[in-house]
């Protein structure tokens, strides 16, 4: 049985303890914990429910203590790590998985990356530039353009839409055909994104659906905004779409 835990505590410790050389360790003298940790599942309940109940915290609580009684053990991860606990780096790392050389390759097979069959089709793209981005299956681009952008499963792209610098999560189940066209007709908006709109540098979590004609540029450079009733929130000036949000035809953002 094990756990995965995203947890994150930086320690200046002696890195030779984990195999550093000394002149390594010089400069290395920092430690964080990438939050996998692996434990019996019999010795997880015990230590969750006898000895640490009213405990919040694996890394600064409940592991330092279980080293006095348990064996606890550490290995030196030295590679390529990321903190996503933030908008800005969350939206960061993921467009980094587009550079030329990313620092992270998902196109390895020694490291296979396992993840929820779900046996989609490949993506449609229909008469549309892109450029430096990852399409997800299941996809529908229509005559758009897509740059430095990471689109998930099943997002749908309207005809003259232009993302650049955008995750956009995709959707967890389809419209079809006869669907959209009856909420196009009631001026109502489908999942994905409506035709000649712009977005730059956003965040769009999965089932949005966001209109035709709208602009998410931030071209006034908001910093913070809660616009939950609109459709969308502004992190560290990045738009953010929550899961399910509309943002209605022709919207400014
Ligand atoms: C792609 O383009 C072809 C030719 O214009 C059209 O028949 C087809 O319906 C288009 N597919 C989509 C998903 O728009
Ligand atoms: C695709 O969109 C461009 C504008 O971005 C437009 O000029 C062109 O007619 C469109 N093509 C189709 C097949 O819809
Ligand atoms: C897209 O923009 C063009 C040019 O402004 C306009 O003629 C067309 O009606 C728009 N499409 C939609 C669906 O609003
Ligand atoms: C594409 O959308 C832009 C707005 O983003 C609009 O100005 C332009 O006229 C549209 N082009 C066409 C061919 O609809
Ligand atoms: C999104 O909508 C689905 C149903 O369509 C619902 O099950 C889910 O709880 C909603 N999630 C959020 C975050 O609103």
């Amino acid at each position: 049985m094990f756990m995965i835990l995203l947890l994150f505590v930086l320690k200046h410790v002696d890195t030779t303890l984990l195999g550093l050389s000394r002149e390594e360790a010089q400069k290395k003298p920092y430690i964080a914990s990438m939050g996998i940790y692996v434990i019996k599942k019999d010795v997880l309940l015990n230590l969750l429910r006898c000895q640490f109940p009213m405990a919040n915290d694996f890394g600064c609580e409940i592991i330092p203590a279980a080293a006095k009684e348990c064996i606890v053990k550490a290995y030196i991860f030295n590679d390529y790590w990321e903190d996503i606990g933030t908008i800005r780096s969350f939206l960061e790392a993921n467009l980094a998985l587009t550079d030329d050389l990313p620092r992270f390759s998902f196109y390895d097979d020694t490291r296979p990356i396992c993840t929820s069959r779900r046996n989609l089709p490949p993506s449609m793209i229909n008469d549309s530039k892109v450029m430096d981005s990852i399409i997800s299956h299941g996809c529908v681009l229509d005559n758009c353009s897509i740059e430095h952008s990471v689109i998930g499963l099943r997002s749908h792209i309207g005809s003259n839409v232009s993302l650049k610098d955008t995750v956009m999560f995709g959707a967890d189940f389809y419209e079809a055909d006869v669907e959209r066209s009856r909420l196009l007709a009631e001026g109502r908006v489908p999942i994905g994104i409506g035709e000649n709109t712009t977005i730059r540098k956003c965040i769009i979590d999965k089932n949005a659906r966001i209109g035709r004609n709208v602009m998410i540029i931030n071209s006034e450079g908001v910093q913070e905004a809660d616009r939950s009733s609109e459709g969308f929130y502004i992190r560290d000036s990045i738009p953010v779409i929550p899961k399910n949000s509309t943002i209605g035809n022709g919207m400014v953002i």
